[in-house]
């Protein structure tokens, strides 16, 4: 089941519980003025809901719902479980997570519970069945919101007795188990599942400023793959107890973009719509933000997305939390539908008045009316998405190039000790996406087994993991004709963290035609360079690169480049292998961004892939496709105008309702969408 809109929802987050029944009139009539059309509830207030353990009241939500309806207001139906309420903690203490030093938590905050607590399973289970029941046929109902923002791990001793049953169902008898973690290793060995102690702060783990560190690499990726499965089950628990009673609306929980504590690839797949939260700060840039967007479209193979929440002006919770300046939330809007989103939605309609989100901003101020400027720029955007109605929902992004992404991979690079600290999966990952969005290239992010048929260029950067299947996947890739890029501490272990014997990149040396030998790491300081062979496309001379060098030998590989200094200057720095009608690049360092974006162009200029328009630095354009239709976003992220040149293409400027050729200059942070009427779908 997919979400097929009639419209793009806006609207978001709202908690009726915390105001009188005379507020939520005055809501009313304020949702109806700012073009709200979509209400997101009760996302906490299962207290509210199940005051004890027998008895549910859900009698003001049965009128908030009617109220809402009343005004043809949509509603997202929160399952209310993701803060559950103090008797139950009180009555089940078990429920209540130990952290990763091993402290019992006490009741409070939000996420925190046990995910592996038979109670909770069984209690909000039930909540959410007697949702289902009672609203199912509800009219205003149109989306099912589980749980909220899940992810938080537990060491208690239940998650530990599940571990092991995980574990015995992964890796069937206790040798296979000692061998798939390599555990002669420090005496590791273990002969009985109930020897096996879960890795956390008082065990092999240890916590080095953000970053966890680890002993035992394939233990402690086991254990993130098990929390993920394990908060999994509780949000798939509810899915399924609606699903039985309820099987005509979609369901979704709210996920955060480049979360690393759960492997959203494997939530998707239990997903209808993925939904996600974003909150990009005053100074992240917009590649960084389109990034987490292509990321979330990617989890379900590009299907569209929800944006359920944004900020309409500041957050709360961030050190300095800034407005967005006049102008920012429209463009940070249509940017989320401009990657693939076809809802706008905030957190919070309304501000509250106590406790931590008092400052968080709302549609509605604490001023309580629609005289400022939020409400306004609100307003003016929901009367400006009435204008697009259907017209691009469910629209698609073709894109040329993906890059893989991968959680496991994420988690065992940043666990591994040595050969540096700089490992840091997002950041290369973000090299690599940004010199493409920067040239206003489309990107899917993709799994590293997906099928690559539809893609001419595919970057793997730092893909340190190569799980089974992965390498020979690539190798189809590339035997077909496709252009294969992956970079320095790539092929080096298998799905359980174990090396791959024979050489470097061990899985993928057949594919990139070379033999890394060592691999040196630099202090932040130090740096070595790139000197090009011969000039390749733009790239000509030299350029720096520095924390990890690999040695390598060439096998079937050419070199483009090698090292400029060190003992190792001469060695290559960049190769290339023809394989069956496609190549394989291995970039052996990390490399200044120069040479990211020159590399780039080049290898996108062999296979026909150019940016959409030249545009000035800051104007993100994007494409979506349906049917016979084109639709062009032009995003200016810069506060002065600039000048786009249109060609002589013909467009329809759909928010501005004129037709459009030639040149067209767009305003500071002013957003555009262009209509073109194509021949065929592409
Ligand atoms: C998250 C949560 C919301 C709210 C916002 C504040 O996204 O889902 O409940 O706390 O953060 O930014
Ligand atoms: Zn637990």
């Amino acid at each position: 089941m997919s979400l097929k809109l009639p419209f793009i929802y806006y609207g978001g987050d709202y908690n009726p519980d915390q105001w009188t029944e005379d507020i939520w009139r005055e809501d009313m009539s304020l949702f109806k003025k700012a073009g709200i059309n979509i209400v997101t509830l009760p996302v906490f207030s299962w207290a509210k809901l199940q005051p004890s353990e027998d008895t549910y009241d859900f009698l003001w939500l049965d009128k908030i719902l009617e109220l809402l309806h009343r005004y043809s207001i949509n509603v997202c139906l929160a399952t209310s479980t993701a803060a559950q309420p103090a008797w139950m903690s009180r009555k089940y203490p078990d429920m209540l997570p130990v952290d990763f030093d091993g402290r019992q938590r006490k009741h409070g905050g939000r996420v925190n519970f046990c995910p592996n607590n038979a109670k909770y399973h069984e209690l909000s289970t039930n909540l959410a069945r007697n949702l289902a029941k009672r609203y199912k046929d509800h009219p205003a109902l149109k989306v099912w919101h589980i749980g909220n923002e899940y992810g938080n791990y537990c060491y208690c001793d239940t998650c530990a007795s599940k571990f092991r049953e995980w574990l015995r169902k992964r890796y069937g008898t206790i040798d296979e188990l000692n061998r798939r973690w390599n555990m002669s290793f420090w005496g590791h060995t273990v002969y009985d599942w109930d020897e096996i102690v879960i890795p956390s702060g008082i065990s092999e783990m240890w916590k080095d400023g953000e970053r966890m560190r680890t002993c035992f690499q394939g233990i402690s990726i086991d254990y993130n793959r098990f929390m993920s499965d394990s908060i999994l089950s509780c949000y798939l628990n509810e899915y399924n107890a609606i699903r039985e009673i309820c099987d005509h609306i979609p369901i979704t929980t709210n996920l955060m973009g480049a979360f690393k504590p759960l492997d959203y690839f494997k939530w998707a797949e239990h997903m209808d719509v993925v939904s996600w939260d974003n909150y990009p700060s005053l100074t992240e840039l917009p590649g960084a933000t389109a990034m987490k967007h292509d990321l979330m479209r990617g989890l379900k193979d590009g299907q569209p997305f929800m944006l359920m929440e944004q900020t309409p002006s500041q957050q709360n919770w961030a050190p300095y939390n800034s407005l967005k300046r006049p102008g920012v939330m429209r463009l940070l809007s249509y940017q989320a539908v401009a990657h693939g989103a076809d809802t706008v939605m905030f957190f919070q309609l309304r501000r509250s008045i106590g406790a931590c989100e008092k400052f968080h901003g709302a549609v509605i101020a604490h001023a309580g009316h629609e005289n400022t400027r939020v409400f306004k720029e609100c307003a003016a955007l929901g009367e400006e998405l009435k204008i697009l109605g259907d017209r691009i929902i469910d629209s698609r992004i073709h894109a040329r190039v993906a890059i893989i992404f991968d959680w496991d991979n994420w988690w065992a690079v940043e666990f591994s000790s040595g050969p540096t600290i700089e490992l840091n999966y997002i950041k290369q990952v973000e090299k690599y996406y940004m010199a493409l969005h920067d040239m206003n290239i489309s990107v899917d992010f993709v799994r590293a087994d997906a099928d690559m048929a539809k893609y001419n260029i595919v970057f793997a950067p730092l893909l340190y993991m190569v799980k089974p299947m992965v390498a020979g996947n690539l190798e189809k890739f590339v035997k077909k004709g496709g252009t294969f890029v992956t970079t320095f501490f790539s092929g080096i272990v298998d799905g359980n963290d174990l090396v791959t014997l024979g050489g470097y990149p061990g899985e993928l040396r057949n594919l990139l035609g070379i033999w890394v030998e060592e691999i040196d790491a630099l202090f932040p300081n130090m740096k070595n360079s790139i000197v090009m062979d011969q000039p390749y496309g733009s790239l000509e001379g030299s350029y720096e690169c520095g924390m990890l060098c690999d040695l390598l030998h060439l096998e079937d590989a050419k070199a483009l480049a090698s090292y400029g200094k060190d003992f190792y200057a001469g060695m290559p720095a960049l190769t290339v292998n023809e394989y069956g009608r496609g190549k394989a690049y291995y970039i052996a360092s990390d490399p200044e961004e120069r040479f990211i974006k020159g590399f780039i162009r080049q290898i996108c200029s062999e296979k026909g892939i150019e940016g959409l328009f030249e545009t000035a630095p800051g104007v993100e354009i994007t494409q979506r496709f349906k049917n016979e239709s084109e639709f062009t976003f032009i995003l200016n992220h810069n506060d002065y105008p600039v000048d786009i040149n249109l060609k002589d293409l013909n467009f329809k400027d759909l928010l501005a309702n004129i037709d459009k050729t030639g040149r067209m200059t767009l305003g500071a942070k002013d957003a555009a969408i262009l209509e073109r009427i194509v021949d065929n779908e592409i």
